[in-house]
């Protein structure tokens, strides 16, 4: 059965990427055999890493034990047992999940420090998700699109990308976005408000048409 993890990162529950990531979310939803798990980060967050989760990591290189079936071997002091006891539920749902769809605001140039958390407990060493999917709905208060002179600063959605498919060993990632949405609360960027709300509706057609298309091939 189809298994999607959708995570969700956003400190707002009125919020773009969620109401993207839903979007997504209800049209893969939409196929009666699609397995569905929602985790929020905001509700329910996950801890930063500690000492212990380091001297698993670091056994994990010194061993080259890089299949995920043999990471439980690198749990080795009962410290490590409880660092261990954190990453054990959330790397089931990663591994259990075909797609991975993750809600993502850009926070002062970067991800929210909730996500970055989950990154940092779900990641080791040498690890392969292929052929796994990662989409992004990625919402964000100014343009940072390719061409728009804000483009450079974008260490939102091209750190998920590239951590993914440079890390991850994932083909590609996809990114649903919707821009400017301080048009909303900014007087000052109240001209792009258009913009904005084009951009909104074109990003939930997307998400829809791409919940809908990814399912069905599998
Ligand atoms: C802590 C914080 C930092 C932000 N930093 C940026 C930023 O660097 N660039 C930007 O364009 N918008 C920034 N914003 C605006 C958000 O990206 C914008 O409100 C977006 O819609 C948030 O996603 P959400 O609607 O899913 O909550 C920031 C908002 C917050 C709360």
């Amino acid at each position: 059965m189809p298994h999607l993890l959708h995570l969700d990162s956003s400190a707002r529950a009125d919020s773009f990427s969620r109401t993207l990531g839903a979007r997504f979310a209800d049209a893969w939803r939409a196929r009666p055999d699609a397995e569905y798990t929602h985790r929020d980060l905001t509700a329910r967050p996950v801890p930063p890493i500690d000492q212990a989760w380091t001297e698993i990591c670091d056994t994990m290189l010194r061993e080259g034990i890089t299949a995920i079936e043999d990471y439980p071997s690198a749990v080795r002091t009962p410290a490590q047992r409880k660092a261990w006891d954190v990453v054990e539920p959330l790397l089931a749902e990663l591994v259990a999940a075909d797609v991975v769809l993750i809600g993502a605001p850009m926070y002062n140039f970067g991800v929210p420090a909730q996500l970055k958390s989950w990154i940092d407990q779900v990641t080791f060493p040498k690890m392969s998700l292929a052929p796994r999917r990662f989409v992004v709905a990625s919402a964000r208060g100014g343009s940072y699109l390719p061409g728009t002179p804000r483009a450079p600063f974008d260490h939102q959605t091209r750190y998920l990308v590239d951590f993914f498919t440079g890390h991850y060993a994932i083909s590609d990632a996809i990114v649903l976005g919707t821009e400017l949405t301080n048009s909303l609360v900014d007087p000052g960027l109240a001209e792009r408000l258009d913009l904005h709300r084009t951009s909104h509706a074109e990003a939930l057609a997307r998400a829809a048409e791409l919940g809908r298309s990814l399912v069905e091939g599998y």
